[in-house]
């Protein structure tokens, strides 16, 4: 066996060596990376709820704009609610048949008192036309729809 040989021979077991001792660390590093960002995100966003998000078109999709300046900083991105400043409409409670659109008419002209939550009442949000909540209503819904709240 001459030296090149022996070097060659060392570094395939080397090789070997690294892929069997790292790659399957590696693999399950890579596993676990999403899950730890998501749970930061959520952390960040002080989320409530866990939803699957839907493709959002149409009105739906100026609606989001609105809902997403308006009304996120207390009902969280994608209504997911902020745990620190108000609840998720991505929630049960919120289901067309017992928080009818007409709700979400009410809330934003009028604000909402206190009564399902401890967040304190809902101050009315000005500047939106009933289209707008219409709007904001549809994208909602289009959320609600995907995650089995109907
Ligand atoms: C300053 C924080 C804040 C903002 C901004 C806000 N909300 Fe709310 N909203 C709340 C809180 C808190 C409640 C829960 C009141 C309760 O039931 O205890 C609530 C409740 C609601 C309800 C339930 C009404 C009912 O009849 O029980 C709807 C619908 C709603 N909000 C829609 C909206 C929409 C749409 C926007 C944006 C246009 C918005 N909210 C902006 C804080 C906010």
């Amino acid at each position: 066996m001459n030296k090149l040989t022996l070097l060659l021979g060392g570094a395939a077991v080397a090789v070997g060596l690294s892929y069997k001792l790292f790659w399957p660390l590696h693999s399950e590093q890579m596993d676990d990376m999403p899950m730890a960002q998501d749970s930061a995100m959520a952390d960040a966003s002080h989320a409530m709820v866990q939803i699957e998000m839907p493709q959002i078109t149409g009105n739906a999709r100026i609606g989001q704009q609105i809902f997403e300046t308006t009304c996120a900083a207390c009902h969280g991105t994608a209504g997911t609610g902020n745990a620190q400043a108000g609840p998720p409409l991505i929630h049960k409670i919120y289901e067309p048949s017992h928080h009818g659109d007409e709700a979400f008419q009410r809330a934003a002209a009028m604000g909402v008192r206190a009564h399902h939550w401890r967040f304190g009442n809902m101050p009315p949000q000005e500047g939106l036309t009933r289209g707008d909540v219409a709007m904001v209503v549809d994208y909602i819904r289009t959320i609600q729809r995907a995650n089995g709240i109907h």
